[in-house]
């Protein structure tokens, strides 16, 4: 866009919501915001309960009151209008915030149904703007919009919300850690801004968080807990339960918190276990939720000039806690951020590339798409962290992620920018074998049989660049290596067949420059 295009956005996105009211007398909608009056309800945003069917609504106010959402499906008959109870929680320490947070959780919501809701305390007259949102359906395709490290500095934070809230009709936003840089900074006043900043599309699409480095610092910590609600935990939220998983279309989203390897150590062997069992059961339904999707903050996998960070390190903490579990269970696809930059790796495993292409990728693709930035530009990514990268934008551009999952063995991927849409990359994932990487998918008997296998157990993988173990390995890349070895052959047999042949032209090379005059 040549024009400036943000002066458009901006008039879009501050244009009231013209859908009508739950009870138009009750509410002044161009007054709302100027009010002071605390029992308005301010900084309402929605997230996924325990399944998709539950749809928890969050929202702050400045006075102690109840907490009730009035919701129904279209139909805004007294009959059909439900109205559900939460509960309230003080917050003392956003001492120059909202101090009253309220949450109540939607149960028994259908697939696939728009739903018109609005909240308030005790007294109707503190009844908000009336919101919507549609629950996602159970089949069919859904687009999930994904970026990492946004805060109320983020010069594209208004195009985001007008995106969100746009054509796309995303099921859900995924913000994978350090949220409003910080929550709990000038004592929560950021915190309050940023929810205020998102409202519009927070309210309208399900914001789902994990936390990020910024989170755990100790004035934040109490501030992702309390304003954030993560499907089936209890509210506030405990250090040791900062992890879930969700089932969306025909995805497993597995949200995981990377800082327990950091600042939240003594949580470590409980994050593991549960990462376990919920594996197990992701890859016991596979049938019903073919992808496995995990959302962490620190990248197992990154390219930067920065050695301090994890992802560089030979011995990254978080890849030799994770790695090898994403690939017994198979997990297609691993998202983060941390990293103020955009990369895409190859399917990748110990530092190997699997395939170069996404064509059954035989191991986890990794992406970082940390480059909302925090107050500044995004970062430049710098050269190639290892073989496995395969994409890293050299564009200091603010992104984020637009995720399509079309059905079971197709993923859409594409990068846009955030100022203008711009489109910075774009890959199709396509996965036919869902399932745990080191099960071999194609049985190629081994010609040298059980003899040979034994005999390849005795030989040292890394001395040698070409061995009969090259060829032989198991699980990772092997359709690669029969490739190169089935057109070794080839030539070879081609080299017999036509020796007679070949000897000839050579001769006749020699022959003919050698008879030349001289
Ligand atoms: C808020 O009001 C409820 C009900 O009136 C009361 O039970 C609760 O103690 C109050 N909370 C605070 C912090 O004042
Ligand atoms: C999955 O989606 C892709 C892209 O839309 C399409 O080409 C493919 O045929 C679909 N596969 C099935 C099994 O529906
Ligand atoms: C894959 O790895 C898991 C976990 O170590 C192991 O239990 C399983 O036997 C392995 N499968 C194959 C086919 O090697």
């Amino acid at each position: 866009m040549m024009i400036p295009f943000h002066h458009i956005l901006f008039a879009c996105v501050s244009l009231t919501c013209t859908e009508g009211l739950l009870s138009p007398s009750t509410v002044d909608q161009t007054t709302k915001y100027d009010t002071d009056s605390p029992n308005i309800p301010k900084q309402v945003h929605i997230g996924f309960g325990g399944t998709t069917n539950e749809m928890i609504v969050m929202w702050s106010t400045r006075q102690n009151d109840s907490s009730f959402v009035e919701y129904h499906n279209g139909d805004n008959s007294k009959e059909n209008v439900k109205t559900s109870r939460g509960n309230t929680v003080y917050f003392p320490e956003n001492s120059n915030g909202l101090q009253y947070l309220h949450r109540v959780v939607l149960t028994n919501l259908q697939p696939s149904v728009k739903y018109y809701y609005a909240v308030r305390g005790e007294k109707r007259e503190s009844l908000s703007d009336q919101f919507s949102f549609t629950t996602p359906n159970s089949d069919g395709k859904q687009v999930f919009m994904i970026y990492g490290d946004m805060g109320t500095m983020t010069k594209s934070l208004p195009f985001i919300v007008y995106e969100a809230t746009g054509e796309m009709k995303y099921s859900s936003i995924f913000h994978l850690g350090d949220i409003a840089y910080d929550l709990g900074r000038e004592h929560g006043a950021i915190g309050d801004k940023f929810f205020s900043r998102v409202e519009r599309m927070a309210s309208r699409i399900p914001y789902m968080t994990i936390p990020g480095d910024h989170e755990m610092f100790p004035d934040s910590k109490n501030h992702y807990f309390h304003r954030i609600s993560n499907p089936g935990k209890e509210w506030p939220m405990h250090p040791e339960d900062m992890w879930y998983s969700v089932n969306i279309g025909k995805v497993h989203f597995i949200c995981i918190s990377t800082e327990v390897f950091f600042t939240n150590k003594e949580n470590i062997q409980k994050i593991m276990d549960w990462l376990v069992q919920d594996l197990e059961e992701a890859n016991s339904r596979r049938q019903k939720y073919p992808w496995v999707i995990v959302m962490a903050h620190r990248p197992l996998y990154c390219s930067t000039d920065d050695k301090n960070e994890d992802c560089t390190k030979t011995h990254s903490v978080v890849r030799t806690h994770l790695e090898d579990m994403f690939y017994f269970y198979g997990v297609d696809l691993v998202f983060s951020g941390h990293q103020h930059m955009y990369e895409r790796t190859w399917p990748v495993y110990k530092n190997r590339v699997l395939a170069y292409n996404y064509l059954d990728p035989r191991g986890t693709v990794h992406i970082v798409i940390g480059n909302m930035g925090n107050i500044y530009l995004a970062e430049k990514g710098s050269r190639p962290g290892g073989p496995w990268s395969s994409f890293i934008s050299p564009s200091q551009h603010e992104m984020y992620g637009r995720l399509h999952v079309h059905n079971s063995s197709h993923i859409y991927w594409e990068v846009r920018g955030a100022q203008d849409n711009d489109l910075y990359d774009k890959r199709w994932i396509i996965q036919r074998i869902h399932g745990p990487f080191n099960k071999s998918s194609i049985f190629i008997p081994d010609p040298l049989g059980a003899a040979g296998a034994a005999w390849r157990e005795q030989q040292d993988d890394s001395s040698d660049i070409i061995s009969l173990r090259f060829f032989y390995m198991n699980g990772d890349d092997y359709t690669n290596r029969v490739t190169v070895l089935a057109f070794t052959i080839i030539i070879l047999l081609f080299g017999l067949c036509f020796k007679k042949k070949i000897l000839n032209i050579i001769r006749l090379c020699f022959v003919k420059q050698e008879s030349l005059p001289k």
